[in-house]
């Protein structure tokens, strides 16, 4: 479904770039510590971030590994404290890549959230399918994301992002509720793996940052870890994904970016976002396959016909399976 913010409002809410409690959506042009230390205690529901990599993109300089865990550290302690005691943290990152040698961020940084006493409630992994071809080791196609909460009492809503179920049909066989449905109408528990398009150059929502967020794994994050007009902070905001998603439903949205021209994507984004223009990949569209939408090349000219093309990936569809005997 398509939102047309516009819609719910007289007017257009404005886009503020100091944060106050009465606004419904904040962009802080400048640095996420110095937008941090201005915010009282115990603010946001939900803060949902993909920190830089330190991979030497356009908008980071490369650093020494452990300067860049003080940093790190520096901006998740002044998370936590911004975060409700029923609110989550939502840290996601890739790989630290030195001359093809791997550091998985999550690992590196998990210890952080745990001195502060974070639980740590899942490790999603994304799974996306476009990125570089690597030829000394497999090509990455996963990120992942670490789900912290402050306290045992923290909000959790699975309804809204419940998937359909396999076998939707099926009936318990046996004991007291012999012959009721067995499974949940509103759907099942869609899991710790995610399968969701990376933004690459085909994609609806791709602008010229490098590693933006698809607005659809954030709403999922959104939908089960606040309600309505709860406050959304993404401390390295980039495109403005984390405040669109927040504002999609119903929620508000506060960030901070250093790049000054991210910032006017974000805010022509957003503005987008709230006049109902904004391209946008719908939740739980099906991962399109080229093969079933019967496009041309992909067919290995080299192979019989009915012979399969090779391994399959995660979340490729084999077309065929041999009946039982
Ligand atoms: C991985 S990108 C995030 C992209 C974002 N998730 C999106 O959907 O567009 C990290 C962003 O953090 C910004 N950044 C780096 N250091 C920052 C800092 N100290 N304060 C605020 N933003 C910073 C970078 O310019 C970059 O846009």
């Amino acid at each position: 479904m398509e939102l047309h913010l516009s819609l719910m409002f007289d007017r257009l809410p404005e886009i503020a770039a100091a944060f106050d409690r009465r606004e419904r959506i904040v962009v802080f042009p400048g640095d996420c510590l110095e937008f941090l230390r201005g915010i009282p205690d115990e603010t946001f529901q939900l803060v949902v971030t993909s920190p830089p990599y330190n991979l030497g993109k356009e908008y980071e300089k490369r650093i020494h590994l452990e300067h860049y865990v003080e940093q790190q550290r520096e901006v998740i302690r002044e998370c936590v404290r911004v975060t409700k005691a029923t609110g989550s943290v939502c840290w996601e990152v890739g790989n630290y890549v030195d001359n093809g040698a791997i550091v998985p961020l999550d690992a590196l940084l998990f210890p952080i959230f745990q001195d502060l006493k974070l639980r740590c409630r899942n490790r999603i992994v994304w799974h996306f399918e476009h990125g570089l071809h690597c030829t000394r080791r497999f090509s990455g196609r996963y990120e992942s994301i670490l789900w912290f909460t402050k306290s045992e009492d923290y909000f959790f809503d699975l309804d809204p992002v419940r998937v359909p179920q396999k076998y939707p049909g099926k009936k318990h066989f046996k004991g007291p509720r012999a012959g009721q449905y067995s499974c949940n109408p509103l759907g099942k528990n869609p899991g710790d793996v995610w399968i969701i398009p990376n933004v690459k150059s085909n994609h609806v929502e791709k602008t010229e940052h490098p590693c933006q967020f698809p607005v659809e794994l954030i709403e999922r994050l959104v939908l089960t870890l606040t309600r309505e007009d709860d406050w959304v902070l993404d401390p390295f905001l980039g495109t403005g994904t984390s405040i669109i998603a927040a504002l999609r439903h119903d929620r508000r949205g506060a960030g901070a970016e250093t790049h000054s021209r991210y910032v006017e994507i974000a805010r022509s984004r957003i503005h987008q976002a709230l006049q109902g223009t904004l391209p946008v990949r719908p939740m739980n569209r099906p991962v399109f396959n080229p093969r079933d939408a019967g496009r041309a090349l992909t067919t290995a000219p080299w192979l019989k016909q009915g012979e399969l093309n090779g391994v399959l990936a995660l979340g490729e569809k084999q077309t065929h399976y041999g009946a039982k005997k």
